[in-house]
Formats: structure tokens, C-alpha cells, sequence
């Protein structure tokens, strides 16, 4: 791993071309994923298919030649492992067939056994024996507070407000479920770190929800307690850890905290400002603004090299979008914001 440009920068070491990767780039806009996923009405059964996943994340590295490859799995994985059910169906999003629909459903929660995702670790391992040997597998997983959120809400929506009403009306409740689920998240990413990732993503994809006050409480609070966890364990010591919060209420300076070794930036964040902060102290990721790439090929050249210019003296500085590829991206497009940071 020691030519990796990737765990370089996470490592706060620059590099003349910044590494590129991107969240979601294995996904519904590659025709080859398209291909392999019509074979299963339940996306959550191919998830189980550990030589499947293998493949389906060396999709975008064949295809573009990124400088990280990222495990293909869910952050639902987890809740699903407490039997809240959780399947995808056809034009659906996620859904849970069992949420956690009151303060009982917490203190009834079966114990989480970390074997019951065996299929996650066995994707690494196959994702490990065939991705070139100086290429890193970045794994993952939600926040708890994401997580919990999911699991409260029983699928996705726009304002989430069976969780909202959960929140107020069972705070001591929650606190314990996100206590239960930091130390899942831990137990999930020591695993998968024995199964061989090189470094370690945390999604907070539910972090707008929350106030300034309750993105402390319910969500940052918790991330920290599972970064501390990671650092503590001889296992994943070592492990860098990289943070996305999507349109958090407070400044990202106030978000950061020891152990972080990279803060992924949603698009709305102002790169050029924060690094001027982080700048020696924390690896940043990010954050072209993922619409994008809907626009003319010259727009996506010029905004692509605007970010990397901003960013040419930042030692750490690592190519992403500001948040994950959406399934009507032409694949060309990306190619094209790709070329843009290696020209
Ligand atoms: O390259 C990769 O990033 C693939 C691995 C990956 C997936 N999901 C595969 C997936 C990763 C890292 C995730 C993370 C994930 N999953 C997040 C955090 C990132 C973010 O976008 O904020 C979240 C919130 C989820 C939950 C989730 N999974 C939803 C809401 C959905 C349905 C809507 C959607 O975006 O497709 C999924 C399904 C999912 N996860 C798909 C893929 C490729 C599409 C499934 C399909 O083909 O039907």
C-alpha cells in the first residue's frame, strides 16, 4: 500500500495529481451494474453474494482507474442484523418490515451478534483478492444517528418526522439505542478492518435533520464514541478514518475532533474556507456539487479544475463529489470530471 496516493493524502502527505475516488461510484448509473442487478428483485440479496459485491466494486476501477476502491454493501446492513427486516424493492427505497416503533421495541432489541454479517466480511476478503495489491478498500458505515433514524422511521423520507416525534417523545429511549448501535457500528468495523479495508468511512447522511443543539446530542456525541472505540482497539489504531456529514447545521470546524483523519465535505461547504482551518491538521475530501454533471462537458472541465486548483497547496487533499453519483448520470460525464483532475 505504500504507492497508494490515497492513503497518502489521508496521511496528510501531497501528491502532484490528488487521488480520486467517489461515494457511489458503484452503483445504477454503470449499465455493467444495471446488468447484474436485474437478476435480483431484492437489492439486499445481492448484497449477500460476497463474490457479487467483489465485482460489483471493481466495476468503477476497471472502468476509470480510481485511486480507491469502497466495499459494495449498505449502511443498513446493521439494522437488519437487529431483524428489523429491512428489504429494496423495485422503484422503492429501503424498507423495514419490523421498525423500532416504541420505547419497548429498544429495551426488547435482540443483541447484536457481529457473525450475522459474515456475507459483509467475506465481500471484503473477495474485494481484497482482486483489486490490483497497491489499491486501498475503503469500508463503511452509517452513523449511528443515520442509522437510527432509518430504523425509526421504517424507510426513507423527506422529513422524517415519525423520528422527529420519536425524539421528543422517547429522548432517554433513543440515547440508548444510539449507545447500543455505536458499539454495533464498532464491532461491524473491527470485522471488516480483520477482513482486510485500508481505511474507514463514516456516512452521517441524516445530519441536516438535526439542530445545532441535537446534532450534538443525538449524532456527533455518538460518532465520536465510536471513533474512540476504533482508536482504542489495537486493530483498527491505525485505521484512518474519514467523516461525511450531509448539510450539517454547525461549521464543520466544529464537527472535527482528534482521532478524524479526514473530513468529506458536502457541496454546500466552502472548501477554499475550511481549508484554510484544517489545513496540517485533517485530510479533506470533496465536494463538487454532483448536479454537475448533468451540465455540458466544459462546465464539468471548469468547475472540476476550480476545486483543484483551490486545493493544489493542501497537503491531504483528496477528488470527491460532495455527495454520492445519482443514478441519471451518464457514465461519459464522470470521465470527463476525471480527466479534468489528472489534466
Ligand atoms: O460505490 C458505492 O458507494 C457502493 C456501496 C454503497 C451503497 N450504499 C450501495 C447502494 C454505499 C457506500 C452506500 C451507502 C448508503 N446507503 C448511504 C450513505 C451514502 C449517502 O448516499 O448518503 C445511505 C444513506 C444508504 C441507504 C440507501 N441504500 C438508500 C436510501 C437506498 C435507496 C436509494 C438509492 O440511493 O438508491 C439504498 C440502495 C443502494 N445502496 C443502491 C446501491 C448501489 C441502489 C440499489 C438498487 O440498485 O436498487
Amino acid at each position: 500500500m505504500k504507492d497508494s496516493k490515497f492513503l497518502r493524502a489521508l496521511n496528510l502527505k501531497s501528491n502532484a495529481i490528488p487521488p480520486v475516488w467517489f461515494m457511489r461510484q458503484a452503483g445504477r448509473y454503470l449499465p455493467e451494474y444495471q446488468e447484474i442487478r436485474k437478476n435480483y428483485s431484492n437489492f439486499l440479496d445481492m448484497c449477500k453474494q460476497p463474490k457479487i459485491c467483489a465485482e460489483l466494486a471493481l466495476q468503477p476501477i476497471d472502468r476509470y482507474g480510481l485511486d480507491a476502491s469502497i466495499l459494495f454493501s449498505d449502511i443498513l446492513t446493521i439494522p437488519d442484523a437487529f431483524n428489523l427486516g429491512l428489504s429494496f424493492h423495485e422503484g422503492e427505497g429501503p424498507k423495514f418490515s419490523n421498525p423500532i416503533s416504541s420505547a419497548e421495541d429498544i429495551n426488547r432489541l435482540d443483541s447484536f451478534d457481529v457473525n450475522a454479517l459474515g456475507y459483509v466480511f467475506k465481500a471484503v476478503e473477495e474485494t481484497k483478492s482482486l483489486l490490483p495489491k497497491d489499491l486501498p478498500l475503503i469500508g463503511f458505515c452509517g452513523s449511528p444517528w443515520t442509522l437510527a433514524a432509518y430504523s425509526i422511521e421504517g424507510k426513507g423520507s423527506k422529513d422524517f418526522n415519525k423520528t422527529k416525534s420519536f425524539m421528543k417523545d422517547h429522548p432517554a429511549e433513543l440515547q440508548k439505542f444510539l449507545e447500543i448501535l455505536s458499539q454495533a457500528c464498532f464491532e461491524y468495523l473491527r470485522q471488516q478492518v480483520l477482513s482486510g479495508v485500508n481505511a474507514i468511512q463514516i456516512f452521517d447522511s441524516w445530519a441536516d435533520l438535526l439542530s445545532k443543539s441535537d446534532l450534538e446530542i443525538y449524532s456527533l456525541q455518538y460518532t465520536r464514541k465510536l471513533s474512540q472505540l476504533l482508536k482504542a482497539d489495537p486493530v483498527t489504531e491505525n485505521i484512518p478514518i474519514i467523516l461525511f456529514e450531509k448539510a450539517p447545521k454547525k461549521e464543520v470546524v466544529d464537527l472535527i475532533f482528534d482521532g478524524l483523519a479526514c473530513m468529506s465535505l458536502h457541496w454546500q461547504e466552502n472548501i477554499e474556507k475550511i481549508s484554510f482551518k484544517l489545513k496540517s491538521k485533517y485530510a479533506i475530501q470533496g465536494n463538487l456539487d454532483p448536479r454537475i454533471l448533468v451540465e455540458s462537458d466544459d462546465l464539468i472541465w471548469s468547475e472540476t479544475q476550480k476545486i483543484c486548483a483551490i486545493m493544489s497547496e493542501y497537503p491531504g487533499f483528496i477528488f470527491n463529489l460532495g455527495h454520492g453519483i445519482t443514478p441519471d448520470i451518464k457514465p461519459e460525464k464522470v470521465k470527463v470530471m476525471i480527466d479534468a483532475i489528472r489534466a
